[in-house]
């Protein structure tokens, strides 16, 4: 349609070299707003200039109004005199028309319509063209009449007046229903032609390759055009499920660890930690080493207890009586766990704080094992970890907190085995029942950190503290029922998914059944 109309608008133009006012081009069903997207689309080429026309637009006042629905006075006089010598009585007449009948009647007289003869009216003619009514009429429909005497007199009757409309183009499409008096003038533009070329959009490597981009017709950009709405920004799965933890843990009066630095020191990964050097995990295999720099520059003055303590033992342990070796806790990795972080907090808090200070700190970030990749397991994911530290707290502290954080997720029915972390005495391993499974399932790890490794880094005697970790990932994918990995995390991953995925709640209900939405098993 656009096309076509504007083919046609350039043919007039090559014929008559210009286009005064568009409204007064004979096209069938010719709409002003068709005219304009066609013209500003020809201008876009420069193949075509135009201006709009400011119009003064007419209204009919309510007796014009009255008018065009009754007839003018005049009209209505006549058609109140019967045909013939008898007439009608001017007192008639007044009965009749009400005020019309005083005002119509010179009108009348004027235009030889009707004469007196005594007190009676007659006709002088038997038919009269109403042209008060048929040019009230025109202007009602177009809001214009092309003689400007006309509209003279019927303003100065007091029929019509006009509304004064300035049509400043990027405000006119919204008015353009109530002004249909809206039209263009037109004249042949720098590129003028009757033929319309298609104008490239995109400079491609196909343009550039063959050279042909140095002849190509590019179409402007237009700055005017609305953009896009943005996109913006989309959370992934895994920070939505994150973002809910965290609200637990800060309801709970927790505080958030700085958990940014991927790279540690086998000395804070393991060491200090109370991991043996011997450890298996410390192997190539379960680790990932770093191969430049190898190495960290210095340990941290501590060192030494962590060394006595692991070679002979202290603070009520007798250690693991293995030579340590400082360049062994140099070596640097990628951390496997963020307890790294933990321990490092620990230290520094427990140097700052005299006398101690009971704390909650928690924190949710990434972890790298050199493990095999399958489609549940990958060698880097999210660690959720919580520690409290205080006086007098003890195992049982451990299983009521558990319970009340686990609580805070809707899973209400856990249980505790005992197993072995080399930093934790004792140690717990935390099951929830699966109904879908009919099965205990494991969902986090825990425990006591050791006296020897808190004592070595500085936390007070008589100072206990409670940790507990678990994956991000697992309750993730059962939550958005992704059952690959990969679906969630790395190059493979649906950016559909991450954009339409809806925001996580994690069921707090009181039933254990809530488990079911969260945990799947290993
Ligand atoms: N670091 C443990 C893990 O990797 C989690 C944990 C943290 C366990 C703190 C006990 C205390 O599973």
């Amino acid at each position: 349609m656009s096309a076509e109309l504007q083919t046609q608008l350039l043919h007039i133009l090559d014929k008559d070299g210009s286009i005064s006012n568009t409204s007064d081009l004979k096209i069938e069903g010719l709409d002003q707003l068709d005219v304009f997207s066609a013209l500003k689309s020809l201008e876009s080429k420069q193949m075509v200039e135009f201006a709009s026309i400011d119009k003064e637009l007419w209204v009919l006042t309510a007796e014009g109004t009255d008018i065009v629905k009754l007839g003018s006075h005049e009209a209505r006089v006549f058609d109140s005199v019967p045909e013939g010598s008898e007439g009608i009585t001017i007192a008639d007449l007044a009965a009749k028309l009400g005020p019309s009948a005083k005002i119509g009647q010179g009108k009348a007289f004027q235009k030889k319509w009707v004469a007196k003869q005594g007190d009676r009216l007659v006709r002088l003619v038997s038919s009269i063209t109403d042209t008060t009514k048929a040019d009230l009429q025109f202007i009602q429909q177009n809001g214009i009449h092309e003689k400007n005497d006309v509209l003279k007199d019927l303003k100065r009757r007091k029929l019509c007046d006009k509304t004064f409309y300035f049509l400043n183009l990027s405000y006119l499409i919204f008015y353009l229903p109530i002004s249909k008096i809206l039209s263009y003038s037109v004249k042949k533009g720098l590129n003028f032609s009757t033929v319309i070329e298609k104008q490239a959009t995109d400079l491609t490597s196909e343009m550039i390759q063959s050279g042909s981009w140095k002849t190509e017709k590019f179409k402007e950009y237009n700055f005017e055009a609305a953009g896009l709405p943005s996109k913006g920004g989309y959370l992934h799965p895994l920070l939505k499920v994150r973002e809910e933890f965290q609200q637990i843990f800060f309801d709970m009066g927790f505080e958030e660890m700085p958990t940014y630095n991927y790279v540690e020191s086998s000395f804070w990964n393991f060491d200090a930690l109370f991991i043996p050097q011997q450890h298996p995990a410390r192997d190539l295999q379960d680790t990932f080493f770093i191969k430049d720099p190898a190495k960290a520059t210095e340990l941290p003055d501590f060192y030494k207890t962590v060394q006595k303590v692991h070679e002979s033992g202290g603070y009520g342990s007798i250690g693991y009586r293995h030579k340590w070796n400082y360049e062994e806790a140099q070596k640097l990795v990628l951390r496997t766990h963020t307890t790294a972080v933990t321990g490092f907090m620990l230290h520094k808090l427990a140097k700052e704080f005299k006398p101690f200070k009971p704390l909650k700190m928690f924190s949710i970030d990434r972890v790298f094992r050199n493990e095999s990749v399958d489609a549940t397991h990958l060698a880097e994911f999210h660690q959720v970890e919580g520690i409290i530290a205080d006086k007098d707290i003890n195992l049982a502290s451990l299983i009521s907190f558990m319970d009340t954080f686990f609580g805070k997720m809707g899973i209400k029915n856990i249980q505790f085995k005992p197993t072995y972390n080399p930093y934790t005495e004792p140690s717990m391993e935390i099951f929830s029942w699966h109904e879908g499974f009919g099965k205990w399932v494991e969902i986090g790890n825990s425990g006591l950190f050791r006296p020897e490794l808190l004592r070595s880094l500085g936390v007070d005697p008589g100072v206990r503290v409670i940790g507990f970790g678990l994956s991000l990932e697992r309750p993730t994918m059962i939550k958005y029922g992704i059952n690959n990995i990969r679906s969630l995390v790395g190059h493979k991953i649906d950016l559909n998914m991450v954009e339409k995925n809806p925001i996580c709640r994690l069921e707090k209900d009181s039933s254990s059944r809530a488990f079911e939405h969260i945990f799947i098993e290993d």
